[in-house]
């Protein structure tokens, strides 16, 4: 049988436990990941890494979470969240609520920058954030926002003042902005598009898929823009075509639904 072969094998039942299709990422980058688990735990191939992960669900899970890549970190690329800062009054203008969504929140730390930076400019009563990330454990951890002092490391005194209440050891996010978010199990590739949304932010999700997925990535968030809501992508997820998606670009890293496809 060919590594092409068991990699297939692989994938489909990864695909059957965890309903994650594999053939959507970076292939390279998935195979590296796996010999990551593989190496740690002395298993040879990935024939052996299926054998051992359908008696033991938490290896499903490690793999799982190995795969997804979840570092996230507070305000990444900060200089572009100036800019969203910019852009929000603006883009609330004559929308009685803004509705905002972050695909692939991993921990929370990319979901509670924004509630923070939102609500330097509107009232909490005036936007609400969805969250969505395709691992459940991510999901749990950013719902509790509970992080470790290093997390902080960087954020100014008042960002930490305003968002994190000392608990013991730990920092949790106050309560008034954790309750600013609704998080969903969601998968961007496979699932129903959740709703209109007018700020969408799906950063460094992308960089991890084929570019065929990509593709159809960035049409379902394009789609899921109300008109003239903003895309708002990470430092390495470019789009390259925006214009056939009915986007135009706005700075960089924000893209403006047009919806006028050239
Ligand atoms: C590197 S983290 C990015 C976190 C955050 N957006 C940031 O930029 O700091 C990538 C996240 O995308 C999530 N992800 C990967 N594939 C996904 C999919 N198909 N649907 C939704 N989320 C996905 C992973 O679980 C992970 O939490």
């Amino acid at each position: 049988m060919t590594a092409k072969n068991n990699f297939q094998d692989f994938a489909r039942w990864f695909q059957k436990e965890t309903g994650m299709d594999l053939s959507h990422y970076n292939n390279s980058q998935v195979l590296r990941r796996l010999r990551v688990v593989m190496g740690k735990y002395g298993y040879a191939t990935l024939e052996q890494l299926r054998q051992e992960a359908e008696a033991n669900p938490g290896l499903i899970q490690e793999c799982l979470t190995k795969l997804t890549i979840n570092v996230s970190e507070f305000f990444r690329d900060r200089q572009h969240w100036d800019q969203l800062a910019g852009k929000v009054s603006l883009l609330a203008e004559g929308r009685p609520l803004l509705r905002v969504w972050s695909v692939g929140c991993s921990h929370g730390q990319e979901v509670y920058s924004l509630v923070y930076t939102v609500a330097k400019q509107l009232p909490m009563n005036k936007f609400h954030v969805w969250a969505s990330d395709v691992d459940a454990d991510a999901l749990a951890a950013a719902k509790a926002g509970i992080y470790q002092h290093d997390s902080l490391e960087g954020l100014a005194g008042e960002q930490q003042r305003v968002m994190f209440r000392r608990q013991g050891a730990v920092f949790q996010i106050r309560e008034r902005i954790r309750n600013q978010v609704t998080f969903m199990l969601h998968d961007i590739l496979r699932d129903h598009l959740p709703g209109d949304f007018d700020l969408v932010l799906c950063r460094n999700v992308m960089i991890h898929f084929s570019s065929q997925a990509k593709q159809v990535v960035v049409q379902r968030l394009a789609e899921s823009l109300t008109l003239g809501g903003l895309l708002f992508v990470g430092a390495a997820e470019q789009i390259f075509n925006p214009e056939e998606l009915g986007l135009a670009t706005e700075d960089v890293y924000f893209y403006r639904k047009t919806g006028v496809r050239t």
